[in-house]
């Protein structure tokens, strides 16, 4: 018998370097989520879970609390996440806690969810204010471990080392990046997306897709290969990174349309949370670039959700970057162009076609562009300099959605 070797893989990177972090455990499947207590029970047994509201009221989040109970765990239960992760309401869930100190936090839900599981472990393991630990690599070592459990199929955050959150202080939202922030267990079931509903689907399906192609295409820092590892997180494109997000885009290309559509498909969730796991293994690593940077200002005015804004701007990045990466991707989609073919994709999902429908306006535009240029940690991946001139044409170009105006800039 021969192996089948994936059309794509001509286009993997020359093996030149390779970095990978990821938590010791990924458990992916279907009804997977049921063993949730057995894992989470060798980490420890006072076990803090942290979900929104919605979630702390859905029956499936109920039988992970019911399963932790009965493998012996002490089992405290916080709905309190806030979307878009207010600092003080996670600084106020630290007060709340008091001495009654968990073994192990687990965080249920989507990427909000999951990141606030992340960032309140800083908090309880190594004190003071999250303020102390924005940016790369400022969190001084491991926390409390951490399990992550989505319920959306695209932010990866189950096994990324980064958590985003707001201050009331700054416009835009902040990271807070260190590969201790890397959950200790990824329990991926594709059981609890079923009932994401078509919007939020093609909207964190969005996000995963972008999480693939920019990981694919970010830069390259061969000079640096000695310190990699150890001097930044998001060290540009890797080839094993690049496994993860082919693979990653396949997956999407072939199911993101049936998983966002009203119908319900098993086949096309399992291959969606699939997908957003990949992507998260390929930017968790390698990093995401300019259309993540550009989103966050276009966030911040127009309050639209993450997924949808870095959807809409992919391919508008793509156009500029103009990679020669591009040409692999395109093969992956099974298209003559990737950058026609991720438009057209966002577009059959939903996703609006302009900056102008999320409700941005156009003297907006410049304060969009020089506040990008603030977001230098996603900036400096991106595989062709973005400079203000060019991300005004960028937004321009997202802003009348046409993706001829910001290519040459
Ligand atoms: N840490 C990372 O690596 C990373 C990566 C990308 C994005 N993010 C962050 O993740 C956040 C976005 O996460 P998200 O898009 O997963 O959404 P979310 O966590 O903000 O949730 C959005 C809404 O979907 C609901 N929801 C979640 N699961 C559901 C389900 N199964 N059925 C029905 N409703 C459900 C939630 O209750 C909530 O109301 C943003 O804050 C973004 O900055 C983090
Ligand atoms: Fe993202």
């Amino acid at each position: 018998m021969t192996a089948t070797i994936p059309a794509w893989s001509a286009g993997l990177s020359t093996p030149s370097y390779g970095l990978v972090r990821a938590p010791g455990q990924i458990v992916f499947g279907e009804g997977c989520s049921a063993g949730l207590g057995d894992l989470v029970t060798r980490l420890g047994t006072r076990v803090l879970v942290c979900t929104d509201r919605r979630m702390g009221d859905d029956p499936a989040f109920r039988s992970l609390v019911d399963s932790l109970t009965r493998a012996g765990a002490t089992v405290t239960v916080y709905t309190g996440v806030e979307s878009e992760l207010p600092v003080p309401s996670i600084e106020a869930c630290v007060d709340r806690l008091g001495a009654g100190e968990p073994d192990v936090i687990v965080g249920v839900g989507g990427g909000s969810s999951m990141d606030f599981a992340k960032a309140l472990a800083v908090l309880l393991t190594h004190g003071g204010s999250l303020r102390d630990y924005y940016g790369e690599l400022r969190v001084p070592g491991p926390t409390y471990p951490v399990v992550a459990v989505p319920t959306t199929a695209g932010t990866g955050s189950e096994v990324t080392p980064v958590a985003v959150v707001t201050d009331p202080d700054q416009v835009l939202k902040v990271g807070i990046a260190s590969p201790y922030l890397i959950p200790a267990v990824a329990v991926v079931d594709p059981v609890l997306t079923y009932g994401c509903p078509p919007a939020l689907t093609a909207h964190t399906g969005a996000d995963a897709l972008a999480h693939c192609v920019e990981a694919f295409t970010a830069v390259r820092r061969p000079a640096e290969t000695a310190a990699l590892a150890t001097s930044r997180v998001f060290v540009g494109k890797t080839v094993l990174t690049d496994l993860y997000a082919l693979a990653g885009i396949e997956l999407i290309a072939r199911s993101l349309r049936r998983a966002a559509s009203a119908a319900p498909d098993d086949e096309a969730r399992r291959d969606m949370a699939l997908a957003a796991l990949y992507g998260g293994l390929a930017f968790g690593t390698a990093g995401t670039a300019a259309a993540h940077a550009l989103q966050y200002p276009i966030g911040a005015l127009t309050h639209t959700s993450h997924g949808e804004g870095v959807g809409l701007l992919l391919p508008f990045v793509m156009a500029y970057n103009a990679s020669p990466e591009l040409a692999t991707v395109a093969a992956v989609l099974g298209a003559d162009d990737a950058v026609t073919a991720v438009r057209q994709l966002m577009l059959d999902v939903g996703i609006r076609p302009t900056l102008a429908d999320l409700g941005l306006r156009a003297d907006q535009i410049d304060w969009v562009a020089a506040s990008t240029m603030r977001v230098t940690r996603l900036l400096d991946n991106n595989p062709r300099p973005v400079g203000e001139a060019a991300a005004r044409a960028i937004v321009a170009g997202a802003f009348a959605g046409d993706l001829s105006l910001g290519g040459t800039a």
